[in-house]
């Protein structure tokens, strides 16, 4: 593909004052979104207390409150949403990390998405590299992670299309690279796409991707993309390997 490339690693050079007044104002949003949780659990409640008053009535008025009633239940699901998938990406913290297969994490989280991909039309295409070497990991997060992604590509093929998923060694490394031939991106979106928040979906919270990221580097491993408009988007995925057993 002939794309702009957008990539992304650990800034180890980062400066240590840096890092330490960025993890406080981390640990200050975590304990916001946690205390923003209560207040808005008993504003669900009552909405919904609320709409079962107005089914009762009989007078117009109070049932054309309902539309409203409606609205502000929608919306406060849309936040405890946005909470919970933050607090997720807010809570990854080291990972216990043991010797596993990647070819087997993508091949469940492509086996748990298998109905999604079916219900729009998208063509799952695998070459997975038998002789894989193993990699590090914490896999209920590198499944999380891969799945964000999986279901990126996924959505961003309404009308169908294929997705290719491959394994491979590289030197010292296993790649997988996530190719789908979706809508791809405009520049403004390859530019933020990895910022928590950032979201071009109505539905979509934004963590995704940068959820991902942060699992993959807790891996040691790089995320990068290759992406254009109309064609398509290829997500790359490099982690260390372990050394092969004699
Ligand atoms: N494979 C892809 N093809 C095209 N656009 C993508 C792809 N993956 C990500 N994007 C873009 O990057 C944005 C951010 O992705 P991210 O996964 O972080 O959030 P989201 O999918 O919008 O919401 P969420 O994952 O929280 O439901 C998306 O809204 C979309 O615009
Ligand atoms: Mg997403």
């Amino acid at each position: 593909m002939d794309t702009a490339s957008y990539g992304s690693g650990n800034d180890e050079a980062a400066a240590d004052p840096v890092r330490q007044q960025y993890e406080e104002l981390a640990e200050l949003a975590g304990s916001l979104a946690h205390e923003i949780k209560n207040p808005l659990s008993v504003i669900h409640m009552n909405i919904d207390l609320l709409d079962e008053d107005l089914q009762e009535s009989e007078s117009p008025i109070r049932r054309r409150a309902l539309d409203k009633v409606d609205i502000v239940r929608q919306q406060c699901e849309r936040m405890e949403r946005m909470l919970a998938d933050f607090l997720r990406f807010a809570r990854l913290r080291e990972m216990n990390l043991t010797p596993g297969s990647l070819n087997e994490q993508i091949e469940r989280v492509l086996r748990a998405c298998q109905a999604q991909a079916d219900q729009a039309g998208v063509e799952i295409v695998r070459y997975l590299d038998p002789d894989l070497p193993r990699i590090l990991m914490g896999s209920d997060a590198l499944q999380a992670a891969l799945m964000n992604l999986v279901k990126n590509a996924i959505e961003a093929m309404d009308d169908g299309g294929q997705l290719v998923v491959r394994t491979h060694a590289t030197r010292g490394g296993v790649a997988l690279d996530l190719i789908d031939t979706g809508e791809g991106m405009d520049d403004n979106t390859a530019m933020h796409m990895f910022e928590p928040f950032y979201s071009t979906k109505t539905a979509g919270t934004g963590l995704g991707l940068p959820t991902a990221r942060k699992i993959i580097e807790a891996h040691g491993g790089r995320i990068t993309v290759q992406t254009e408009v109309g064609r398509g988007t290829k997500f790359t995925l490099a982690f260390p390997a372990l050394p092969r057993l004699a």
